[in-house]
This record gives C-alpha cells, structure tokens and sequence, in this order.
C-alpha cells in the first residue's frame, strides 16, 4: 500500500499532463491572494474603465473524424423540425487571427449551443472564449443567436484574468459554411468594458 500509493499518484500525475499537455492555457491558475488584491483596488469608485476590442475568427467543424463540435443530445424528433429545435451541442471550437484555418490560434470557444427557436434557427450560445495569452483570460457570452442573420448581437456577462469585471458585446458574422457539412467559420468581433 505504501509503495503503491506514490506509484499511482506519479502516473495519474503523468496522464494529467499527458492529456493537458495539447493546451498551453489549462495549467494556468491564479492565485487567490493576487485576485483579491486586485478586485480591492478596482472595485473603487474612481476605478478607472477601459474599452477593449477585439477580433478573431472561430471555426465550427462538425463534421469529419476530428470534429470540435459535437451533439451530445436532443429531442426524438429534432432531426425532422426545420430548426433542429432541441440539439445540445458542445464544442472546443478553434479561434484563429485571421479567417483561415491555419492562420495564428489565438483561443477556444469552450461551452455549447442549443437549437432553442421552434420558428427560426435561433442558437442560445452558452461559452467561454479562453484566450491563449500569459493569463488565460477568458470572457463569457450568453445569448441568442440567430444564424441566418448577417449579424447577430450577444451579450458578454462577465471575464477573467485580462478581462476581469466585463461586460459588453460580440458581434458575430458567418464569412464561410459548407452547405453540405455545416462546418462555418464565424467572424466575432467584441467590444469589452473592463478594469
Ligand atoms: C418521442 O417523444 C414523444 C414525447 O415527447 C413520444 O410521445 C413519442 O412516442 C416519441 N417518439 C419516438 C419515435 O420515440
Ligand atoms: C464541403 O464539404 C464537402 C464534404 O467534405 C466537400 O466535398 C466540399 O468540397 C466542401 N465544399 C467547400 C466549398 O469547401
């Protein structure tokens, strides 16, 4: 038992890192003194706001043998409703700098998209954008998203790391899908309130 014990923790150690190792950001963590040091010197009245913009691309691939979007639930008969109302799907959706696939990987889109709109395709977006950057920010949409439309509005709830206390919006625009595959490329850009 006392031989086995450091055994087993050594390699579920090694599987962590093995199956983290892929994502630069997951291993981040801050510390709880350093957060709470900083919400008591931004949480002043006089705390002085920034405007952050940014934009990036995201990839929805659901089709293939690698896709980052998958459906993990839905209604008996979601697949004959003309809105696919009631799909759940979860994704690890690639964002990039520019709109190509190969182009610099600058995040994830984690969470996931529900068809939740009986009449039109309309998504209720529920995910994190993870930033590949020294922090690990993220920010949170939630919101409703109606895919046909050439733009759509949501809202952003909340942030960390760079972009803690946030509030705004992203816009999202589709700039490529393949009709067959349903595989899209969504161009996102997001305007932030932050400390
Ligand atoms: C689908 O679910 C409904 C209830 O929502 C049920 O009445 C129906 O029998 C189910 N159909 C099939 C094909 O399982
Ligand atoms: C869409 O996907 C299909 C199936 O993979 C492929 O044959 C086709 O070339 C793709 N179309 C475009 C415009 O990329």
């Amino acid at each position: 038992m006392g031989k086995f014990l450091p055994g087993m923790a050594a390699l579920l150690m090694l599987l962590l890192l093995v199956s983290y190792s892929h994502s630069d950001t997951t291993l981040i963590s801050p510390k709880p003194e350093a957060v709470q040091e900083w919400m008591e010197s931004h949480s002043q009245p006089n705390a002085k706001q920034k405007i952050t913009k940014l934009r990036f691309y995201f990839h929805d691939v659901v089709s293939g043998k690698n896709p980052t979007s998958v459906t993990v639930a839905q209604w008996n008969s979601s697949a004959t409703t003309p809105t696919l109302f009631g799909l759940v799907n979860v994704m690890d959706d690639p964002l990039t700098e520019g709109p190509r696939r190969d182009s610099k990987l600058v995040g994830w889109a984690r969470g996931m998209y529900t068809s939740a709109s009986i009449e039109n395709l309309g998504l209720l977006m529920t995910l994190s954008f993870v930033f590949r950057d020294e922090h690990g920010s993220t920010i949170t949409v939630v919101g409703h998203n109606q895919i046909l439309n050439k733009y759509r509005e949501m809202p952003v709830v909340g942030g960390s790391g760079l972009y803690r206390l946030a509030r705004g919006l992203v816009t999202a625009r589709t700039v490529w899908l393949n009709v067959t595959t349903k595989d899209a490329v969504v161009e996102y850009n997001a305007v932030l309130l932050h400390y």
